[in-house]
């Protein structure tokens, strides 16, 4: 039986040589415990040496480098299971200064579904506030 592949549309943009950004296609093969993070990992690795996205996974849902944009939601893709055939739109975060691809830069506070986050000193990310409804 033939497994599909994951298919990922990935946001490209260079500020220094693009003149717009544009989304690129890409099929990364499943295997049993593929995480988005990892799937990501291996179109840099194997299929496009060009993309840019924070290469850290702490494995423990603390430091917020992996929070992306996944069809139009902000999540953490180092938690991220895939599926399967499954197919996904990969866009930086929102709403925050965008430094290339999927990279932004978190130097500022950043609003999360789980509170408010602030770069800090010796950290990347650190909660600062609970969640505010609304936000
Ligand atoms: S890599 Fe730390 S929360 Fe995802």
């Amino acid at each position: 039986m033939k497994i599909e592949p994951i298919s990922l549309k990935i946001f490209r943009y260079d500020p220094c040589i693009d003149l717009k950004p544009k989304y690129i296609d890409y099929k990364v093969p499943w295997r049993e415990g593929l995480l988005l993070l990892s799937a990501i990992k291996y179109v840099r690795d194997f299929l496009d040496e060009t993309l840019a996205f924070r290469d850290y996974c702490c494995g423990c849902s603390w430091c917020m480098s992996c929070l992306m944009m996944v069809d139009g939601k902000g999540i953490q893709t180092c938690f991220r299971p895939l599926h399967p055939g499954e197919s996904l739109l990969v866009e930086p975060m929102r709403g925050i200064p965008m430094i290339k691809d999927l990279v932004v830069d978190f130097g500022i506070t950043l609003p999360t579904p789980d509170g408010i986050f602030k770069k800090m000193e010796g950290t990347l990310l650190k909660k600062i506030k609970p969640q505010k409804e609304g936000l």
